[in-house]
């Protein structure tokens, strides 16, 4: 089928408990597919599932490891049917800190979470995208994976690498029917933004936010709805790209 619409499609999104992946899982539910929820937050992940009905299961999952990838397809591919869309949107970030105080076991953590993440779900993603007949697969990168952020070395890393990794994967799996995407948010309105740790940093954001070309923070909705288009056949010319939606900040 052509247009918006998932109807008959199986899609996975990885961080579905909150923000960005939350907001995507229940545009998809609402494009017709059947949505797999993955998050390793047991109670908001089940919450969100269980908001949006029958056509969603959440598994607890951690993106960090294989085991969990090739358990979280075969959940999906037993529940569902074969899977033709992945969202790669778990992440992290941290509070700003110079690169000479960043911890080496920090600074792994952030790797994997954000990035060897993304590799290994590409890589589980392929055998059941090839019983679909092909798929779209969506990174969820940052402004971060784009241009430098002061105070972030492991987190600008990651993200560059997701970026990068995106078009390496859009060649090799191009022949496969699967396209591959990275989006690029900036400022967005969810936890990882409006930490629980103090209003202070959150005015400076709502500030700095306010002198954008678009003068506001980004909603989940800005981000998932582009995510939602690549993930579509409407997107079917599309590959390797990389996709701001930032309201203008990299201008
Ligand atoms: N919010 C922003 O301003 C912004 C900007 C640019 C990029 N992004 C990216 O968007 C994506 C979604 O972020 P968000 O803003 O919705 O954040 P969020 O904190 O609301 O959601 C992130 C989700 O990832 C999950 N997660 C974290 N570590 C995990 C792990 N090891 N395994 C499985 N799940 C894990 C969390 O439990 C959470 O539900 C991230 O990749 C982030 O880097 C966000």
């Amino acid at each position: 089928m052509s247009g918006n619409g998932l109807a008959g499609k199986v899609a996975i999104v990885t961080g579905g408990a909150s923000g960005i992946g939350a907001s995507a899982a229940r545009l998809f539910a609402a494009a017709g597919a059947a949505v797999v929820l993955a998050d390793i937050n047991r109670t908001d992940g089940a919450q969100v599932a269980d908001e949006i009905g029958a056509g969603a299961l959440f598994v607890q999952h951690d993106v960090r490891l294989a085991s969990d990838w090739d358990a979280l397809f075969e959940k999906a591919e037993h529940k569902f049917g074969p899977v033709s869309i992945l969202i790669n949107n778990a992440g992290i970030a941290v509070a700003p800190v110079s690169l000479e105080d960043v911890s080496e076991a920090d600074y792994r953590h952030m790797i994997e979470v954000n990035q060897i993440s993304c590799f290994l779900g590409m890589r589980a993603a392929v055998p059941s995208m090839r019983r679909a007949g092909g798929g779209a697969i969506v990174n969820v990168s940052s402004v971060a994976g784009l241009k430098a952020e002061r105070g972030a070395i492991a987190y600008t890393a990651s993200k560059f690498a997701v970026t990068g990794m995106t078009k390496v994967a859009a060649l090799d799996l191009a022949k496969d029917g699967i396209r591959v995407n990275s989006v690029h948010p900036g400022l967005v309105e969810t936890p990882m933004v409006r930490p629980a740790e103090g209003a202070e940093a959150f005015d400076a954001i709502m500030q700095f936010a306010a002198g954008l070309p678009i003068p506001r923070l980004g909603q989940p909705e800005d981000i998932a709805n582009l995510i939602l288009f690549l993930a579509s056949d409407s997107a079917s010319f599309l590959t390797g790209g990389a996709y701001l939606a930032d309201g203008g900040w990299t201008l």
